[in-house]
């Protein structure tokens, strides 16, 4: 629900404390002339760029650097981001993934938007009216602009500030088919001492999912998606599953001896704390987020929808604008016959979405999150588990409910980005 405050009520959690949301905040409209508490500028370019190994890569870069720079927020702030295209000849846009900013902020190219050509510029205003970790990515011919490295972390902490004693960022991309965190091939280092808290923002920018365990330290998976997990437990040798475009947040305290190690992958980790260590053998048995945490309630009912809807994902052999090929299709047709899901503001929303096409697709719906009640047929027991980016698996059925509380024509497509370019990509639209 909007509350009065205007601020996107999740039902809670440690990273939903309803007394920190700023006061007076209208999350739909920034009044012109408010000066902005984080302001940034974003310089996009299309170029050669090294990575810390001395890697060339042919990419993009923001600011010179690809990922582009860290933005931090408090809770209720404003955030102002200047984008400046340099030299990205295709045009570019920036979308704030996780952040459900009003429809004109989106960055969607051709829907909420243009691109920005090349010395133009767009300013993006938005309030950080939801707590967690998020990133932000050029979202024009975006599975060639994102793969080639136009996207950064977008982290906003309470208004107390950070909840743990170290707060860092895992970002993981592949350029050239290396994997990299935080821009370093293989691995990066955090700093910390035995006894620390630390909470690991884990953000997965490739197109695949990520398989996350650790060594050194029991922990919890505090946050999925920018929104926290009600009373998560903490577990030990398990692998952790991160959707491509999504977030998971890990938290552990530091153990007196030795480094705790984020394997990210097989082939990267974080090291937190001092010293090193190999990684062991990834666990088999894998977390399962319809179960872990205990249960909340999540503010409204979704066993008494206004609209359901079915979201199916299939292949077939076409024409996908003229160009013969076998493409992924919604409900049967190919792009643009695909639908538009038509809401009004405040329904409460079912999708039920089925996955018949011989791969694994991370659906991302823009401007809302949705709480997962259920895969194939087995209800959720765990705590209300919001998403943003859900892996679908090939043969798997989710059943996800939201609130259209968030005006504007939005995307919900494959985050696998190559197939949202070859078709797997639908809209959510207000009446
Ligand atoms: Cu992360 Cu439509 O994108
Ligand atoms: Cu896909």
């Amino acid at each position: 629900s909007v509350t009065d405050m205007g601020y996107h009520d999740r039902g809670g959690g440690p990273d939903h404390d309803a007394s920190t949301a700023p006061q007076a905040v209208d999350a739909l409209t920034v009044p012109d002339g408010l000066e902005a508490d984080v302001r940034v500028t974003l310089t996009a370019e299309r170029r050669e760029f090294t990575l810390a190994s001395g890697r060339r890569v042919d990419g993009y870069t923001l600011n010179g650097s690809s990922p582009g720079p860290e933005i931090r927020a408090e809770h209720g702030q404003l955030i102002e981001v200047r984008l400046l295209n340099e030299s990205v000849p295709d045009g570019v846009t920036l979308h704030w993934h996780g952040v459900d900013v009003p429809g004109a902020m989106d960055g969607a190219a051709g829907v909420t938007q243009d691109a920005v050509g090349p010395g133009g510029e767009f300013v993006y205003r938005f309030f950080a009216d939801q707590v967690g970790t998020f990133w932000y990515h050029s979202h024009q011919v975006s599975h060639e602009q994102v793969r080639g490295g136009l996207l950064g972390p977008l982290v906003i902490t309470p208004a107390s500030g950070p909840p743990a004693d170290v707060d860092a960022v895992a970002l993981v991309h592949h350029y050239d088919g290396r994997r990299t965190v935080n821009g370093r091939e293989g691995v990066d280092r955090v700093a910390a001492a035995p006894g620390d808290t630390v909470r690991v923002r884990i953000v997965n920018t490739d197109f695949e999912v990520m398989r996350v365990w650790v060594d050194g330290a029991r922990f919890r998976v505090a946050a999925v998606d920018g929104t926290g997990l009600h009373e998560p437990a903490e577990v030990e040798d398990v692998t952790v599953m991160v959707a491509a475009g999504g977030r998971n947040d890990l938290e552990f305290t530091v153990p007196a001896r030795g480094p705790v190690r984020v394997n990210l992958g097989a082939t990267a980790a974080l090291l937190v704390g001092d010293g090193t260590t190999a990684a062991s053998e990834r666990p088999q048995e894998v977390l399962d987020l319809l179960h872990y945490g205990s249960p909340r309630g999540i503010g409204f009912d979704p066993g008494a929808p206004d609209r359901e809807f079915a979201f199916g994902i299939g292949r077939r052999p076409g024409f996908l604008d003229g160009r013969p090929g076998v493409w992924w299709t919604v409900n049967g047709g190919l792009f643009p016959d695909v639908p538009m899901f038509t809401v009004a503001y405040g329904d409460i929303v079912r999708m039920r979405i089925t996955n018949d096409s011989g791969e694994s697709h991370p659906m991302h719906l823009h401007g809302h999150h949705a709480v997962v009640l259920s895969r194939d047929g087995v209800a959720a027991t765990g705590s209300p588990w919001w998403i943003d980016s859900l892996e679908v698996g090939d043969g798997e059925t989710y059943e996800i409910a939201f609130e259209a509380d968030n005006p504007g024509i939005w995307m919900d497509h494959c985050h696998n980005l190559p197939h949202a370019a070859e078709g797997l990509v639908a809209h959510l639209v207000y009446e």
